[in-house]
């Protein structure tokens, strides 16, 4: 089986132990694991911090890499992978079992030919998505979803700032803020990504850091240490930071007496349900809405696109072609 693996951990250099290659089908871990032939996967900072060594234990190497995927189940079902795994015997809300795992931490990921997973970790997918799009779907756009819509539990006509305009988390903040009748503002460092913000439906674009025009209901939060600050003077009193990741550190000062002083809700979050991603994927086909491809690579490349995670040139998802059917592969040519 044709898979991307992390070999061995860098924490300078996250690309040293990536390896594209062959490696045997890990089969079923348990009873009720169902294959997946995977036809388009998606990159994450996820996979660069098990490139690092963050969250990935040196004892689950080799490990195959990907939390993204859309594929075919072996009776010709086509769906859209979900990525959070719960612990044998959790009944709860997944994202709330202590000891869940996302695909590629414990098991091994969806950058591969085939990937294994219980067969409630699967949702249809809607034929008015492409692959591209639809493996777009499991992390970033899940994760987006819910920061927006349950975290901050945003209502059309509130106003919501996406901090870090570019990234995966970011765009889908945006093209399904905008979808959902938000007023959508954005900060970036870059003048050609707060551009292109706008282009994807940005009502508004500041540069990171700047004081806004108004204070806004609620922040979509992932970049961390560098935009903390902002993102809690932004807030109105009463406002929700919904956080879901800290790319550029997590440790900020708090600025507590700010936040008991304002009433903030700060809100922590992390990928979504299974419910969430059939909502998710409703919602899409019922606006029209979809997910900003950044580019598509092959699985052989997929390093390139890695790297380009890592520098930050991103703009939106970079999706990995496993085995998309011909037509797929010359629209995203
Ligand atoms: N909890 C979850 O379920 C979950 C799911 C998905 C992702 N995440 C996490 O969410 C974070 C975002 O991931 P992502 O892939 O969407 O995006 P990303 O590639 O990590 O980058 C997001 C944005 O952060 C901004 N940024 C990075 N370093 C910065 C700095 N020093 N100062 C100011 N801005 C900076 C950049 O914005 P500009 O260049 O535009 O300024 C960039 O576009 C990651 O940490 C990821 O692990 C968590």
């Amino acid at each position: 089986m044709r898979c991307a693996y992390v070999e061995s951990q860098d924490p300078d250099n996250p690309l040293h132990g990536l390896r594209v290659g062959g490696r045997p089908d890990p089969g079923a871990p348990a009873e009720g694991w169902v294959p997946v032939t995977v036809r388009a996967a998606a990159l994450n900072q996820h996979d660069l911090f098990s490139l690092r060594g963050v969250g990935l234990p040196a004892e689950r190497l080799p490990m195959v890499l990907g939390t993204d995927a859309a594929g075919v189940l072996d009776d010709g079902t086509e769906v859209v992978v979900h990525s959070v795994v719960p612990s044998p015997g959790w009944a709860g809300e997944e994202t709330l079992d202590p000891r869940r795992t996302l695909l590629s931490e414990l098991h091994p990921g969806t950058l591969a030919e085939r990937v294994w997973v219980p067969a409630r970790n699967v949702v249809a997918k809607d034929p008015a998505l492409t692959w591209a799009e639809a493996a777009c779907l499991p992390t970033a756009y899940l994760t987006a979803y819910r920061m927006l819509f349950d975290a901050a539990a945003l209502r059309p006509g509130q106003t919501v700032l996406v901090q870090g305009a570019g990234g995966g988390v970011a765009t889908a903040a945006v093209v399904l803020g905008r979808a959902a009748g938000l007023r959508v503002w954005v900060t970036s460092r870059s003048e050609a990504k707060r551009a292109r913000a706008v282009d994807i439906g940005a009502h508004a674009a500041f540069q990171t850091g700047t004081r806004l025009p108004e204070q806004v209901d609620a922040v979509v939060e992932t970049v961390g240490a560098a935009t903390w600050p902002h993102s809690l003077k932004a807030l109105r009193p009463g406002g929700t930071v919904a956080v879901a990741g800290a790319t550029s550190g997590a440790m900020p000062p708090a600025e507590l007496n700010r936040i008991f002083f304002r009433s903030l809700r700060v809100v922590g979050t992390t990928m979504g349900t299974r419910a969430q991603l059939e909502a998710l994927q409703r919602m899409l086909v019922a606006t029209g809405a979809r997910p900003v491809l950044d580019g598509v690579v092959p699985l052989a490349r997929v390093g390139e696109g890695l790297g380009r995670l890592a520098a930050g040139e991103v703009f939106g998802k970079i999706v990995v072609d496993v085995a998309l059917p011909e037509e797929d592969r010359a629209r995203a040519a």
